[in-house]
């Protein structure tokens, strides 16, 4: 029977150096090691032992497991080759294209006030001023009567709002209320002194137009100390607007009127008159309106827990919306509340 077994690995091994391909060893394999239904030829040749002398079997056994190593062995080294190979010739023809590229994840991105706004931080946060947060639905008394304005005064008329159910609750119209919150804050333990800018929205009862929201930002800013005055918010307000719009920007102050500050100016940065569209954002003075701002008043100061007579301050005021309008050429402001994609992904 030994001859057998020889004329089996003579066979078996010049057969798998003819098979080429994964489909080929597989059938192969098959035929030699058999699969799940059917005996393999070295099964059947090994079922030969039982004719044979029992003085003959061992050597017989010991050579079909020497033959069915060898051909394991060839086996899968010859599995190994063919896979690269295939690898390699699926490369070739291109069937996997590496420089394809991929699936592209729609990104998000930031609001221009958003972006506006971080501009408007960070310009701020240089000259030491930090973020504090006030809310948005506020009390009359803070919204109004601690910044000056009674019931009744006619200030108010600037400002309306939306009221809530709860008597005296409202939609805040300014971020000047939280002035009042942050010096509560900063007096409660013996006064201390602040600086920081308060941004969020705000809400005005409006008709909407091209030029005018219900709902807007703001940035307030405050600024408390034993010795401030009015040329600190000037020095603040000049470098603020050379880092928002231009290391040459000049500004310039007008007298205002606001219960909440004592003297009360409007800021304006010159913008220049170069082209028609300039004529049209700066209503033809070629001067742009960036902020209200002031000393702080001090009934303001008192009903914050500052003595006037020991402290002073100034605070300001200004719209993000505005600026970013000019800053990226937005003619209508109505567009930031629409969430019109086709807006929103121009920034
Ligand atoms: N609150 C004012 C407004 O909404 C803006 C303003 C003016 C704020 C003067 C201030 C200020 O802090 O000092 O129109």
């Amino acid at each position: 029977m030994a001859p057998s077994l020889d004329a089996l690995e003579h066979e078996a091994l010049a057969a798998l150096a003819q098979a080429d391909t994964s489909a080929a060893l597989q059938a192969w394999h098959g035929k030699y090691f058999g699969t799940k239904r059917a005996k393999g030829e070295l099964e059947r040749a090994m079922s030969a032992i039982a004719s044979l002398s029992p003085a003959e079997r061992p050597a017989f056994g010991r050579r079909a497991n020497e033959v069915k190593q060898a051909l394991a062995a060839a086996f899968e080294a010859k599995q190994a080759a063919v896979k690269e190979a295939e690898l390699e010739a699926a490369m070739k023809a291109g069937a996997l294209d590496v420089t394809l590229p991929g699936a592209t994840i729609p990104r998000g991105r930031l609001h221009p006030s958003t972006l506006t706004l971080r501009r408007i931080i960070a310009i701020f946060a240089r000259m030491g001023f930090e973020v504090y947060r006030s809310p948005e639905v506020e009390t009359d008394e803070m919204n109004f009567g601690l910044l000056n304005m009674p019931p009744e005064h006619p200030a108010r008329d600037m400002w309306d709002t939306f009221y809530t159910t709860q008597p005296g609750v409202l939609l805040r119209t300014h971020t000047s209320p939280g002035q009042i919150r942050v010096m509560r804050e900063r007096s409660a333990n013996g006064a201390q002194p602040i600086r920081v800018i308060l941004p969020g929205m705000v809400y005005r009862y409006e008709q909407v137009t091209a030029r005018s929201e219900m709902q807007f930002n703001q940035v307030e800013g405050l600024a408390i100390g034993r010795t401030i005055t009015f040329a600190d918010l000037k020095g603040v307000m000049a470098e603020f607007a050379r880092h928002m719009f231009g290391s040459d920007t000049r500004i310039r102050f007008r007298c205002s009127y606001f219960p909440f500050t004592e003297p009360s100016v409007e800021v304006d940065v010159y913008w220049g008159l170069a082209t028609e569209r300039d004529r049209m954002i700066t209503k033809g003075t070629g001067w742009l309106e960036i902020a209200g701002a002031g000393m702080v008043h001090p009934t303001v100061l008192r009903n914050g827990g500052y003595d006037p007579a020991e402290w002073s301050g100034f605070a300001f005021g200004m719209g993000p919306e505005r600026q970013a309008m000019r800053l990226l050429g937005i003619s209508d402001i109505r567009y930031f509340w629409q969430n019109d994609l086709r807006f929103l992904e121009q920034f």
